[in-house]
């Protein structure tokens, strides 16, 4: 079983464990007995890893001050995966991946083709869900790297459901002979491999010249899905041309705009508090003025400089509490004010990266000129 499809309650000596130092500072580890994990905040001897239960905290003291640093230690799963992975390639994320697996209704029948395998983010989230993965990257050590990463996980080799291929599919297209392929899924046979895909994934920049050669591959008795992620407009458009032109229908392209939405509670400001934040500027700006006209008149008549430490900046209602924000901090719901629960929207969409084209082939239709046209004339003639 692999390690992101496998429950552990306990880290054991050689476990794959995701390291979470913050929310954007994930870093995937092997545990080895031997060896510390270092970060800018201390070093974590792997030692103390080993027993704890996966999702622990752990803490250790800093160096001189009383202070702690703390990591966490989580088990995989693709969705940390993505977060962590050493980058190869541009990658696919979950808001994308996990709307496309369900739109191709992704489960343990699917067969699923994937081109390329960049850096395997998206196939560690299809090798959970499908019943088994094709993956195909034609760039050499990114191929190599893929093979690797695969195996540790677990991913490839006898029983397991990813088969990697090196290959330009484009070019070259999608069959797979048992010979051509590494792993040992096939065993010592020669021929083809069936491969009947019902889902494919295109994330390549040519993805129009791939779509003829997927007539080898998919399966012909049965709904089959597609998805072509293409960051540019242009690749949409011609994507859909061979689309059409190769019998896909159904076609839809679909961006996804994820946003968080934070729940919280804001300070409830009345009218008064409006009034007396404006005399509080007022008073701010005058006190500022008589500041500088004071020091201006010690430049001309050649003092020495007024000390700003030595005349003291006058004590302002900066300090006191200022219901608009600048002045002392209040913690969010301090009883001693009144709050409302409010949604917050992030102000910027983040998951944009590419624009998704669906579409779907059912039983090997491709368009049959000949009849559309006959049907055509036909209707004109009544
Ligand atoms: C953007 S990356 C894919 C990232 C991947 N979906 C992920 O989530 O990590 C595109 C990959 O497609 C590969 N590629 C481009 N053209 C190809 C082709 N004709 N055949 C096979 N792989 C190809 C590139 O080498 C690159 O690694």
């Amino acid at each position: 079983m692999s390690v992101f499809s496998e429950y552990k309650d306990c880290i054991e000596e050689g476990d794959l464990v995701l390291v979470w130092i913050s929310r954007d500072n994930i870093k995937p580890i092997r545990v080895d007995s031997n060896e510390i994990f270092n970060t800018r905040y201390g070093s974590f001897p792997h030692k103390m890893m080993i027993g704890q239960r996966y999702g622990s905290q752990i803490a250790i003291r800093t160096k001189g001050a009383n202070k702690f640093a703390f990591i966490h230690v989580l088990q995989p799963t693709p969705e940390l995966w993505t977060l962590s992975l050493p980058h190869r390639t541009q990658i696919v994320y979950t808001p994308d991946s996990s709307y496309i697996m369900e739109r191709l209704n992704c489960n343990p029948r699917t067969r699923a083709v994937e081109a390329g395998t960049g850096s395997g983010s998206f196939s560690h989230a299809f090798a959970r869900s499908v019943g088994h993965l094709y993956s195909y990257e034609f760039h050499g050590p990114r191929y190599e790297e893929a093979l690797k990463e695969f195996r540790e996980h677990g991913l490839v080799d006898a029983d397991k459901n990813v088969t990697i291929t090196h290959r330009d599919v484009c070019r070259d297209g999608f069959r797979i002979r048992r010979e051509d392929v590494t792993s040992h899924q096939f065993g010592e046979d020669e021929g083809e491999v069936a491969i009947g895909a019902n889902v494919v994934f295109l994330d390549l920049p040519a993805p129009w010249d791939a779509i003829p050669h997927l007539e080898e591959v998919i399966c012909s008795d049965e709904k089959v899905g597609l998805c072509c992620f293409s960051p540019c407009i242009e690749q949409v458009d011609k994507t859909i041309e061979a689309l059409n032109k190769h019998g896909w229908s159904d076609l839809q392209m679909v961006e996804i705009q994820a946003k968080q939405f934070e729940s919280r509670r804001q300070m409830v400001r009345t009218v008064d508090d409006a009034i007396e934040r404006l005399r509080d500027v007022k008073r701010r700006k005058s006190e500022g003025l008589e500041r500088r006209k004071r020091m201006c008149e010690s430049l001309v008549s050649d003092q020495p400089e007024a000390d700003e430490t030595e005349e003291k900046r006058p004590v302002t209602e900066k300090t006191k509490f200022n219901p608009f924000g600048k002045g002392a901090r209040v913690k969010e719901g301090d009883a001693n004010y009144k709050w409302k629960e409010v949604t917050k929207v992030e102000p910027e969409i983040k998951s944009h990266t590419s624009y998704l084209t669906f579409a779907f082939k059912v039983a090997n239709k491709s368009r049959d000129e000949e009849a559309v046209q006959k049907i055509l004339e036909s209707t004109e003639s009544k």
